[in-house]
């Protein structure tokens, strides 16, 4: 075991409690390593601001010129990767309660001029490009840390609550949403045609066999774990996945990814009004845990030039907020009303049937409600097949969880549960009976009402941290012309 102490350790503790630590640590030696950050220097003393990303703030590191190679030490820049043996002491100077008086520096890693993240401040967009090197910035280590806290939050959130955490395939050969937006799996070898294996019969011509592909049929990346979710909730109650989902969608927005992470619960015996009720006290949850453990990750992300000044007060205010409810039926005459009488000027002019817009969830949101809004009972013709419907015939049991600057955040719904009104859907949808057969047999077999949703995790993440682009709140995004690192 090393015995270098996290930065965190030092910083998130008071003078006092260091004092009375055991081993006691104000005037101890210390081992810290981390990345420089900044670098102050005189003829007789310098001040290195240490991060080794453990917390947002940096450790001020104190040398003086008697330590060993003072000069080299001192013309280090921003980027050196350090070990520092020293004594913790309190700290004389402003901004900090403790620093280190460095006894002995080693370096680890030098950095060459062409460094790109000398400057004091650069751009997102610029940053993106370099996403192997972002993790080092102050932005970067925020977001990441409150993304590491949602997940963490997640879990404990479900398990607190009784729900189990299940796997759902990665690789399947059914398309939950029925979008056709799924990324092929193959060993067929494609960079070659000459060498795939045809099918020429007098009723089909000219057609890849994939019976001769690996898995003997055609598979795809999934979409959505949550038709494999329902089998196991018919069996353990409640369940909920956690994992990658990846849609070839050509959508080239600041709220969508090809390659996504999220979290979907499905629970036996809940209906769509319980499930609303399940989903507003899970983003309470994750907001509340954020705000309790992630004060320093918040503030800097509040201070930072394009910032959201009011996040705090907004996610204050969020913690114990009621989420309104209304029908899609409802939202649309909001929506066509704001277009007849209050001036809104929507580019897509709502209609009853069509779907929601981002400009028309921004006006729910942002103008009408001032807050998140859960919008229930959607046209069955916008919605998958899979959702529970309702005896208007026109309308199902779905619901999406829409917020402010972001849009939706959460999609779900009450299941079908009836076997002969699920397999008419399927047949309506010219979706595949067979693909579905073990879908069905859910419905064949001691069938329940049942209910889930899926939260897109880097939707919650730009909700919760008020970063605006998508590709900001992963590590390596993914979209359409662009898998880089
Ligand atoms: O609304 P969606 O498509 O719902 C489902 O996939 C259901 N099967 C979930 C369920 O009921 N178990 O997606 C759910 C959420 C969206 O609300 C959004 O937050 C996120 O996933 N999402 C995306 N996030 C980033 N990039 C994309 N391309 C996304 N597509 C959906
Ligand atoms: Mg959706």
């Amino acid at each position: 075991m090393s015995e270098r102490v996290l930065v965190k350790t030092l910083i998130s503790k008071s003078r006092e409690e260091l004092k009375n630590s055991t081993p006691q640590m104000i005037d101890s030696s210390i081992l810290v390593k981390g990345w420089v950050r900044s670098l102050r220097k005189s003829k007789k003393l310098s001040f290195i601001m240490l991060n080794d990303g453990s917390t947002q703030q940096s450790i001020q590191v104190v040398v003086e010129d008697s330590i060993h190679q003072y000069d080299q030490i001192s013309s280090m820049i921003t980027g050196f990767c350090i070990s520092v043996r020293g004594l913790l002491k309190e700290s004389q100077g402003q901004g900090q309660s403790v620093e280190i008086l460095a006894k002995e520096i080693t370096i680890l890693g030098g950095v060459t001029a062409e460094y790109p993240l000398q400057k004091k401040s650069t751009s997102l967009e610029f940053l993106r490009e370099i996403a192997h090197l972002r993790p080092r910035t102050n932005t970067f280590g925020a977001v990441f840390r409150v993304r590491h806290a949602i997940c963490f939050a997640t879990h404990k959130f479900f398990n607190d609550h009784g729900f189990f955490y299940i796997h759902p395939p990665i690789t399947t050969g059914s398309d939950c949403e029925g979008a056709g937006q799924m990324f092929r799996v193959t060993t067929l070898n494609v960079a070659d045609p000459t060498t795939l294996p045809m099918i020429n019969t007098d009723t089909d011509k000219n057609k890849v066999d994939f019976s001769k592909d690996f898995y003997g049929k055609e598979t795809h990346l999934t979409v959505s774990g949550q038709l494999e979710a329902e089998c196991m909730c018919l069996g353990l109650g409640s369940v909920y996945s956690f994992g990658p989902t990846f849609r070839a969608e050509n959508s080239n927005t600041p709220r969508h990814l090809s390659e996504f992470w999220m979290i979907e619960p499905e629970m036996a015996f809940y209906d769509l009004d319980d499930t609303a009720t399940l989903a507003a006290n899970y983003i309470k949850y994750l907001i509340g845990y954020v705000l309790d453990n992630c004060d320093n990750e918040l503030k800097f992300l509040e201070e930072r030039e394009d910032g959201d000044k009011e996040l705090r007060e907004r996610l204050k205010s969020l913690r114990y907020a009621d989420f309104k409810r209304i029908t899609y039926t409802d939202a649309m005459k909001i929506l066509e009303d704001a277009q007849k009488n209050s001036g809104a000027d929507f580019e897509f002019k709502p209609f009853w049937g069509c779907d929601l817009q981002t400009e028309h969830e921004r006006y729910l949101t942002e103008k009408h409600f001032a807050g998140p809004v859960i919008v229930t009972d959607y046209p069955k013709d916008i919605k998958a097949f899979y959702m529970k419907q309702n005896d208007d015939g026109k309308t199902v049991r779905a619901m999406d969880v829409l917020v402010p600057g972001v849009g939706e955040i959460i999609g779900g719904s009450q299941r079908e549960d009836d076997y002969n009104k699920l397999l008419a859907r399927i047949h309506d949808m010219k979706l595949e009976e067979k693909d579905y057969w073990w879908y069905l047999d859910l419905r064949k077999f001691g069938s329940a009402p049942h209910s889930g949703f899926g939260l897109g995790l880097e939707r919650a993440v730009m909700y919760i941290t008020g970063i605006s682009n998508i590709r900001d709140v992963i590590p390596f995004p993914r979209y359409s012309k662009n898998a880089e690192f």
